[in-house]
């Protein structure tokens, strides 16, 4: 099946889907300009995650992880929603898209204006005191680091989910929920190697439900995929919301024409 078919077939699907979730990682920000993790030019191909992002690698050293967060940040915080992005918020709109679970910690798909987002490893642009759990919002990136509580002095730390910590119970809950009650997945952008977001669309399968994944090359997703673009997330999310947009229009337009 050529590209186009493939794009009508997803989209199609979309459209008689009573329940669609989407689960998105890193690669729908990548043409925002925010680095993947994985892969080539990945940044676990250029730092050790166990010496920045973990609970030890901050108790040892939280000036070096603010560095990189702060680093992390800068991109982040200069970054914009990308095609990708805007198409989900349309999805959205059109009552397809239920609400997305997100790995990405960006906030970008707050930003593009998705109003159902779940993230799953918290948000870069919060902090949390490592003492009295008081969160603060960055709206630029910590002048000092490692950043104070404002409230009682100790140390700030990122409000992510670092390797070897528990992801929240109650966003944990809702994810499942929704994966569970979902007929079908929208997998974007992810390895789908870390756990448990790449679990997920298992579910969804396990539940008789079908998967589409939009992803540049294969992932640990791809060999449960019912329908595998192998695209760039803005480009199919751009065509597919394009084709359904077209196919609702010219609905409506036969039912005019057929009361007239
Ligand atoms: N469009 C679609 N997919 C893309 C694009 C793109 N433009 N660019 C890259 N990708 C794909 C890559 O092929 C890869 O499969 O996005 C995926 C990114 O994978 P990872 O870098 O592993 O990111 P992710 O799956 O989100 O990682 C999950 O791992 O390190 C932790 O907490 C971190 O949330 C992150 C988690």
């Amino acid at each position: 099946m050529d590209f186009e078919g493939i794009i009508e077939k997803a989209s199609n699907l979309l459209m008689d889907s009573n329940f669609t979730i989407g689960l998105t990682g890193a690669g729908i920000s990548a043409e925002s300009g925010i680095p993947t993790f994985r892969g080539k030019n990945g940044l676990w191909s250029k730092f050790k995650v166990e010496e920045l992002a973990t609970p030890e690698a901050f108790n040892r050293n939280p000036k070096l992880v603010w560095k990189w967060y702060k680093w992390r940040m800068e991109i982040i915080f200069n970054a914009r929603p990308n095609a990708g992005h805007y198409a989900l918020v349309e999805l959205e709109r059109l009552g397809i898209l239920k609400c997305i679970v997100t790995q990405n910690v960006d906030g970008l798909h707050h930003l593009a204006g998705n109003k159902c987002v779940i993230e799953l490893h918290g948000n870069i642009r919060r902090g949390r005191c490592i003492k009295c759990n008081y969160k603060v919002i960055f709206n630029e990136p910590p002048e000092n680091i490692p950043p104070k509580c404002p409230k009682c002095f100790n140390l700030l730390r990122p409000d992510v989910v670092w390797f070897g910590e528990a992801i929240p119970k109650n966003k944990l809950e809702r994810a499942f929920n929704l994966f569970s009650k979902a007929d079908l997945a929208l997998v974007i952008g992810t390895s789908g190697i870390v756990q448990p977001a790449g679990y997920l669309p298992y579910i969804v399968k396990e539940n008789g439900g079908l998967i589409i994944e939009i992803n540049v090359e294969k992932s640990a997703i791809t060999s449960i995929a019912d329908i595998f673009i192998k695209d760039k997330a803005s480009i199919a999310l751009s065509k597919i919301v394009k084709y359904i947009k077209d196919k609702l229009t010219s609905k409506l337009y036969d039912a005019s024409e057929n009361e007239l």
